[in-house]
């Protein structure tokens, strides 16, 4: 079995999942003529150091014993097999030469312009609060897909199950008030600014949020 992944996009910058499939389909029957069923598919997080390289060892300005391993930029089996060494030996007090360069409070001054332009992308996600929703009506949004429409000085994140029960929700992330959008291929809730996710019922799936979309109606029906 062979295990072929890219066509990366920011979490919420796009909603083009069945085209990204194609293209990776394309792009692995090109060069693995063997291939012959695609048996399963699916998209997930990467979470990118600013230098490409993992955060592991001790999490900065947080307890003495709380460690983190994040930050796998792709290569989280690498990364995983390394934070079992290195973690061993922190934790037990022995020197380990890998240890600087993973360590996660470290400050890589040729990263800082792209950290500045990852946050200037953060900041362009603002400009939702602004515009119309994706559509002007919960009536036009089909059984078992979601929109963002727009209420009032605010938006609301609508979704309607199989049945045609509307379920809705606050739009604003409850990380830090970002816009989340419409992730179709997964049937969640995404939020452009740090990529939290959310499931359809406006619970939180992935960090950094921590608490859920809040609800708005969930009784209409279609
Ligand atoms: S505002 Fe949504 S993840 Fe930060």
């Amino acid at each position: 079995m062979l295990i072929v992944g890219g066509e990366d996009h920011k979490t919420g910058q796009a909603n083009d999942a069945d085209a990204r499939y194609a293209a990776l389909e394309v792009w692995t029957r090109e060069r693995f003529l063997m291939v012959e069923e695609i048996l399963f598919r699916w998209s997930g997080q990467v979470m990118n150091a600013d230098d490409g390289i993992a955060y592991i060892g001790k999490n900065p300005f947080d307890e003495e014993n709380v460690y983190i391993v994040t930050g796998d930029s792709g290569l989280g089996m690498t990364h995983g097999a390394i934070a079992s060494i290195l973690l061993t030996d922190t934790i037990l007090g022995r020197k380990n030469t890998w240890a600087e360069a993973y360590d996660p409070s470290r400050i890589k001054i040729g990263a800082v312009g792209d950290f500045v332009s990852e946050n200037l992308n953060v900041a362009a996600q603002y400009l939702d609060w602004l515009t119309p929703g994706e559509i002007d009506s919960v009536e036009k949004i089909a059984p078992g897909t979601g929109a963002v429409v727009r209420h009032g000085l605010t938006k609301l994140a609508a979704y309607r199950d199989e049945n045609g029960i509307l379920c809705e929700h606050s739009a604003v992330c409850t990380h830090l008030n970002c816009i989340v959008a419409w992730n179709s291929s997964e049937k969640t809730w995404d939020c452009p600014c740090h990529g939290s996710r959310f499931n359809v019922q406006g619970k939180v799936i992935n960090g950094p949020a921590i608490n859920a979309l809040a609800p708005v109606n969930t009784e209409k029906r279609m």
